[in-house]
């Protein structure tokens, strides 16, 4: 049955807390698109197409032409920072993107201006900017943070915002009584308590402007219980967490074809390169705890050694990013993967992959935006788990496994779209075909 889907008709909005390297690169992305210097590359929701009906049907449109996003010509952007350069001079500074190519579009990077961020140096010690909201307390911060909201859309004449976190990742905390319902947290920002992280300020904030928040770091924010019962109670999108780009989305490249063809695997050393902001922030033993816990539990749920002790019993996962300020935002990764076969005979893989890590989490946070906002208008609510294509650490319903299998969480997204569509899901059975040239021969 198909859902009553509302057009994606007039401005969108995509809000960004953290104007860094991520959100420069995807911002000065789209203008050079919207110019015609550039192409979505990257971008499932641009570039992807999705099969509909039988094979012998050819129907495989673009996903774009297939569901209702927003066009990219219809995007604003804006944010949050705690430096209080515009975006034409973060993305300078990131140095992602070559100055000709900012030069190209420097007027309308240089248009956006980042507020005033609700920051608490408490949850990342690696940074010192000052472009921040102070003298509130967190309640206060909260309405500051809707009263931004509501400008972005009033001074932009928007008719819908998303909310994507770019922010970097805060110290590790784990969810406790404090997070636990809606009434606690209520109760807790009312007391002005300071183990409430400020990403859970904006996601709260925007959660009571009916905003759809996506959590981009592994930072706790909606993954707590408070959360999920505000976004339920107000009927909005909530997704998360971290991107997954270089690495993590290699190992769940890898990892399913070995599980797929029963090989064994023994060991799995990863370690990193890299110098951006991204890295001085997790060169914090808090901080790297965030990123550490999200990067590991990617291979312990694709390799399950409870499934399969003889295969993945002894599997030892180690993680490791190393700051590297030469290297910049181009962060190189080794991988030492001990796999064994046949009689258990020993194999070895590398993977040295020279990555960009904001050029392959650009147009992540692209597809998640609009997405978010299809399922919004879809009035899918909650978790949106059928979003953890793009994620290291999917949030799922309490209780629920997460799916770190990137194929089945390639099908489970265009299973999602076409059900949204009201087109027969696809199985890959098959069966039918055969079925059908035997009945005709009879
Ligand atoms: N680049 C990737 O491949 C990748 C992959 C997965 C996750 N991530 C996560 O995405 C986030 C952004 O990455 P990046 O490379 O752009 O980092 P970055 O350091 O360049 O940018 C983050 C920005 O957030 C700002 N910031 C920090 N706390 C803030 C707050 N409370 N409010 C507003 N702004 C705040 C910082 O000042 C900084 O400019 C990080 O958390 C990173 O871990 C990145």
């Amino acid at each position: 049955m198909k859902k009553n889907v509302k057009e994606a008709e007039g401005k969108l909005g995509i809000l960004m807390p953290g104007l860094g390297a991520v959100a420069t690169t995807l911002i000065a992305g789209v203008a050079a698109i919207n110019k015609g210097f550039s192409k979505p590359i990257g971008s499932v929701a641009q570039l992807g197409h999705i099969r509909l009906g039988k094979r012998t049907d050819n129907r495989n449109p673009l996903i774009k032409d297939f569901v209702p996003l927003a066009k990219l010509t219809d995007i604003v952007f804006g944010g949050w920072d705690v430096y209080a350069d515009n975006v034409y001079e973060a993305a300078s500074k990131a140095k992602v993107i070559e100055q000709h190519q900012l030069d190209a579009v420097r007027e309308t990077l240089e248009a956006i201006q980042p507020m005033k961020a609700v920051f608490d140096r408490n949850f990342v010690k690696n940074l010192d900017g000052n472009h921040i909201k102070t003298g509130l307390s967190r309640r206060e911060l909260v309405e500051a943070v809707r009263a931004d909201i509501r400008g972005f859309i009033a001074d932009n004449g928007l008719d819908r915002v998303v909310i994507v976190w770019c922010g970097s990742t805060e110290k590790y905390i784990e969810s406790d009584d404090l997070f636990s319902s809606l009434a606690k947290l209520e109760a807790a920002l009312d007391q002005d308590d300071q183990r409430i992280p400020p990403s859970m300020i904006y996601c709260y904030a925007a959660l009571l402007e009916g905003v759809p928040y996506v959590n981009g770091a592994p930072n706790l924010t909606c993954d707590v219980p408070a959360i999920v019962e505000l976004a339920t109670q107000n009927r909005v999108a909530i997704a998360g967490k971290d991107f997954k780009t270089g690495q993590t989305l290699m190992k769940t490249i890898v990892a399913p074809g070995l599980q797929a063809r029963a090989l064994g695997v023994e060991g799995w050393f990863s370690t990193n390169i890299l110098g951006n902001r991204d890295g001085l922030v997790l060169d914090d033993p808090e901080n790297f705890k965030t990123k550490e816990v999200s990067k590991l539990s990617v291979l312990e749920e694709i390799l399950d050694a409870d499934k399969n002790p003889e295969l993945y019993g002894d599997l030892y996962h180690k993680v490791r990013i190393n700051y590297y300020p030469p290297h910049g935002d181009n962060k190189e990764s080794w991988d030492n993967i001990d796999i064994f076969g046949w009689m258990g005979y020993k194999m070895q893989i590398k993977i040295n992959f020279l990555c960009r890590d904001s050029i392959l989490a650009a147009p992540i946070v692209l597809d998640l935006a609009l997405f978010i906002d299809l399922a919004q208008r879809a009035d899918m609510y909650g978790i949106q788990e059928w979003l953890s294509f793009y994620l290291k650490s999917p949030q799922t319903a309490p209780g629920l496994p997460a799916e770190h299998d990137i194929f089945k969480q390639l099908m489970k997204l265009q299973n999602t779209l076409r059900h949204i569509m009201g087109e027969d899901l696809i199985t890959h059975l098959g069966l039918d075909y055969y079925q059908d040239l035997v009945e005709s021969m009879q």
